[in-house]
């Protein structure tokens, strides 16, 4: 290795994007299932009494994950979102859980969840009002992080509907440090810069000393529509969000709407492919009772996961656009990577991309060894630089690859970009 390239590997060794929330969490992104997008804010226990907001949705939701393979394929947390409280604290001034919908309150709930070997999430929000007009925390954070605590909650999505913009980060910070305060590891998913960027461009070095993880942009639907405006969102701003994400600190696209109604199966794939190279947490809202075996399989794809999970928790970004195809590419551990080809022409079939132009492919130098895992796995083994691979990507779909570079001096090769801090730089054109 030449001296400068040296440089370089302790320069990037030694600048990590910047410290994250130090309470010991999410080392790697948060995988779990939240239920704001499949069951929203529907408190009719009267009619609706399974899709109800309510603890038996949660205790049902934690008993499918152990039985069904969720837990064992690393989904943890179960997370309540909105809706939960009571509209009126109690007599000490503490937030409470609706005595309808949850008769054992949140306490019993939690050592259900614990008692599965699961986690319990639970939402409030900065301001006034939590978005669906519930207590808001403004003036009762000390309060609301001692009674999780108390409760024994183990991660807490806080909101920013009803609160002065310019009070925010404060109100964020605050929250912060009164989780800290309480001694219990509390992981902690902000909406920090998504509530902050139509007035500046949000601190992320400040964002990810406070939070584990964070929502930048709109909340997720179930449509391809939205799953797509929040990929160019996100490449859109790769340069400012993609360095803030590492152990500890995570950009949050929003949940997986996977094996719900609004997207194909192709697209599904996107999803999950594309959340993988994000580094993004995983946490699904869909109904796990009753979910198509297809879309299971695709959630519970431990290779898809493994690429979410690795050990290096580096964010990987958009490398290349053109033709109608978009490359995103995510470094991993032990020098490899992972190459995602997203076909974004809605119309025909099928087109073919060569996997070569993946500006990634440069560690293919002299060797590597590649795997297709979607759309189907496929050995495709041992390649070149000048291999020439024709992957096949029906529209709005993804095909997802590993690449390991075969080679003792690949480093002088790449240049490090891949094990060093993200690098600024034009998308290659296709
Ligand atoms: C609180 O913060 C301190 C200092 O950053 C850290 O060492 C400690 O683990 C944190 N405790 C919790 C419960 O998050
Ligand atoms: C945050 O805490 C500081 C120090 O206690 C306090 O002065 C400030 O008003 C708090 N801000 C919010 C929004 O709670
Ligand atoms: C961003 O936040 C960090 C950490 O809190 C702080 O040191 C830095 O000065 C802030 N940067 C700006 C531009 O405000
Ligand atoms: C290439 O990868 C496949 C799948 O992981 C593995 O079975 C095979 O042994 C590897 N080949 C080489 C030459 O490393």
């Amino acid at each position: 290795m030449s001296r400068a390239a040296c440089l370089l590997v302790i320069i990037s060794l030694m600048s990590p994007a910047a410290e994250a929330l130090d309470n010991g969490l999410a080392l790697k992104p948060t995988m779990g299932w939240l239920h704001w997008e499949r069951f929203m804010c529907n408190i009719d226990c009267d009619t609706d009494p399974n899709n109800c907001i309510s603890e038996r949705l949660y205790m049902q939701m934690a008993d499918v994950m152990v039985k069904e393979g969720w837990k064992e394929a690393g989904y943890e947390y179960v997370c309540i979102d909105d809706c939960w409280p009571s509209h009126q604290r109690d007599a000490q001034g503490r937030l409470q859980a609706d005595p309808k919908r949850f008769p054992g309150g949140i306490k019993k709930l939690a050592d259900y969840i614990h008692s599965k070997g699961l986690k319990l999430g639970i939402y409030a929000d900065v301001g006034d009002k939590t978005c669906a007009g519930y207590p808001g925390s403004l003036g009762y954070y000390e309060k609301d992080a001692q009674t999780f605590a108390d409760w024994d909650v183990d991660l807490l999505k806080f909101d920013g509907c009803f609160m002065n913009r310019a009070l925010l980060g404060e109100g964020y910070i605050n929250m912060s440090k009164a989780l800290n305060n309480t001694g219990r590891p509390i992981l902690y998913s902000c909406e920090w810069p998504l509530y902050e960027w139509p007035l500046k461009q949000p601190n992320y070095t400040a964002i990810r000393e406070t939070c584990n993880h964070w929502r930048n942009f709109d909340d997720v639907f179930d449509s391809w529509s939205s799953v797509k405006s929040i990929l160019d969102w996100t490449a859109a701003h790769q340069d400012i969000i993609v360095p803030a994400a590492g152990p500890g600190g995570w950009n949050d696209p929003d949940m997986l709407v996977i094996g719900n109604f609004g997207l194909s199966h192709d697209q599904q794939e996107s999803q999950m492919a594309l959340w993988a190279i994000m580094a993004s947490p995983l946490l699904m809202s869909n109904d796990l009772r009753d979910i198509c075996p297809r879309s299971k399989e695709l959630l519970q794809n431990k290779r898809i996961i493994d690429i979410s999970q690795d050990s290096m928790g580096k964010q990987g970004y958009r490398t290349a656009k053109g033709n109608d195809f978009e490359v995103w590419e995510k470094p991993l551990s032990k020098n490899r990577l992972a190459i995602a080809v997203l076909n974004k022409l809605e119309t025909g079939g099928p087109r073919g991309f060569n996997i070569g132009a993946a500006p990634g492919w440069k560690i293919c130098g002299p060797q590597c060894n590649v795997t297709q895992i979607l759309p189907q796995y496929k050995e495709m083994g041992v390649q070149t630089q000048q291999s020439k691979i024709i992957v096949s990507v029906n529209p709005s779909g993804t095909a997802l690859l590993t690449v390991t570079p075969i080679s003792s001096d690949f480093r002088r090769l790449h240049k490090l970009n891949w094990q060093g801090t993200f690098v600024r730089r034009k998308h290659t054109i296709l």
